[in-house]
């Protein structure tokens, strides 16, 4: 298990003065802290179609970035490249017990666990993130200098490699195993390795405006909701047949406006569309589905594990009502065995005895078999 060790700051001042403000490092925030993945392991990922990985390296003078699944290292001698494998969270399950110790920041905020393997002279170049990052070095010592905030040109370096212009550092380090170096968005920053190197990212991220209404206009087509049109039984006589006048104007808000004001119909949206798995998940489907009954004994002896990656939460005030959203869906369960389902979405793990008021309700029985035939949730042997 990892735990952060934080001896500077609490958890509660690193939010009111870093998060989203500005960078810090963290000297030995994870104690004594054991890679959970290797480079043959990470490697390995990146040989899989189905796992996100890029290599960036240069060429000469010219920056280049290949997108995975790779087979072939030796190629690139043994200096001056990386790999990158996005989303490690959903394909080993060490590595996302990393994430954990971030919990104090709620899991809709995530993004992912990245990591990169990279040897001396490796790194992707200086660049900026719309995202809040956690960088946790591991095994090997990297070099990272962090800028300020502020006008910075960005240029493709590469065509998939977004860069920017030569910056003056306001840190700049030497991360050990077990440093953590946390970078608000908009902080340009470049990592260097020194020596073979192992760093994992923890991302967070929120959604533009873009994604959301785009977001938005596919859950109304799925759930075949928005279709009223603008009705206009009161039409004033009109004299500028050219003009869309406010009051027209305010109707056409107001149609946009209802959907938003509706908080059955809009949590029904925001829920699902924020527990969407933005990568692929490692559906843990048992080969033979699980009865009722099965469940039933089992949960009396084995621990409960979430898939990892698996997005699952609810709104404080419908979950009660028994609505909670799990990848992607609403999905409906009975009222009483709400704090069963609260306790399956804020944690990772859950023991026999968390979930003894429930183990033998019917209702819960049911809603978890579905959960686990659906290779959303597994028992750990
Ligand atoms: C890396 O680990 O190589 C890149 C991480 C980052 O700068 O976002
Ligand atoms: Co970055």
């Amino acid at each position: 298990m990892y735990q952060l060790n934080l001896t500077e700051f609490t958890q509660a001042q690193f939010l009111k003065e870093y998060w989203q403000k500005k960078p810090v490092v963290i000297r030995q925030g994870f104690l004594n802290f054991q890679d959970p993945i290797c480079a043959d392991e990470i490697a390995g990922l990146a040989g899989e179609e189905q796992v996100e990985s890029r290599l960036v390296y240069k060429k000469g003078e010219q920056w280049q970035a290949e997108f995975g699944p790779f087979d072939d290292f030796a190629r690139l001698g043994d200096k001056d490249w990386s790999l990158i494998v996005q989303a490690l969270d959903h394909w080993s399950e060490d590595a996302a017990k990393m994430i954990e110790p971030f919990r104090f920041i709620p899991h809709w905020r995530l993004d992912d666990l990245m990591v990169s393997f990279a040897t001396p002279g490796g790194g992707v170049g200086p660049h900026i993130d719309l995202y809040d990052v956690f960088i946790c070095q591991g095994s090997g010592k990297r070099q990272w200098r962090v800028g300020e905030k502020g006008e910075h040109r960005e240029f493709a370096a590469h065509e998939s490699l977004l860069h920017v212009d030569p910056f003056e550092p306001i840190i700049d380090v030497e991360l050990l195993p077990g440093d953590i170096l946390y970078i608000p968005p908009g902080f340009p920053h470049d990592g260097v390795t020194i020596e073979n190197s192992l760093s994992f990212s923890v991302g967070f991220r929120t959604n533009s405006t873009n994604a959301l209404f785009s977001g938005l206009a596919d859950h109304l087509i799925d759930a075949e909701q928005g279709l009223e049109l603008i009705a206009d039984p009161e039409r004033e006589l009109s004299t500028e047949s050219g003009a869309i006048n406010a009051s027209d104007y305010g109707l056409i808000k107001q149609q946009l406006q209802q959907f938003l004001d509706d908080d059955v119909k809009f949590s029904q949206f925001a829920g699902s569309f924020l527990s969407q798995a933005k990568h692929e998940l490692d559906l843990l489907t048992p080969e033979l589905p699980f009865t009722k009954e099965d469940v039933g004994f089992t949960i009396k002896e084995n621990n409960l594990q979430k898939l990892g990656g698996l997005r699952a939460f609810y709104f404080s005030h419908s979950l009660n009502e028994g609505r909670c959203y799990i990848d992607g869906a609403e999905v409906l369960f009975a009222g009483e065995v709400a704090g069963a389902v609260k306790l399956m979405c804020d944690n990772v793990s859950l023991t026999p005895e968390q979930l003894l008021p429930w183990q033998d309700n019917d209702a819960f029985l049911s809603f978890l078999t579905e959960q686990i035939n659906a290779g959303y949730w597994y028992f750990a042997q």
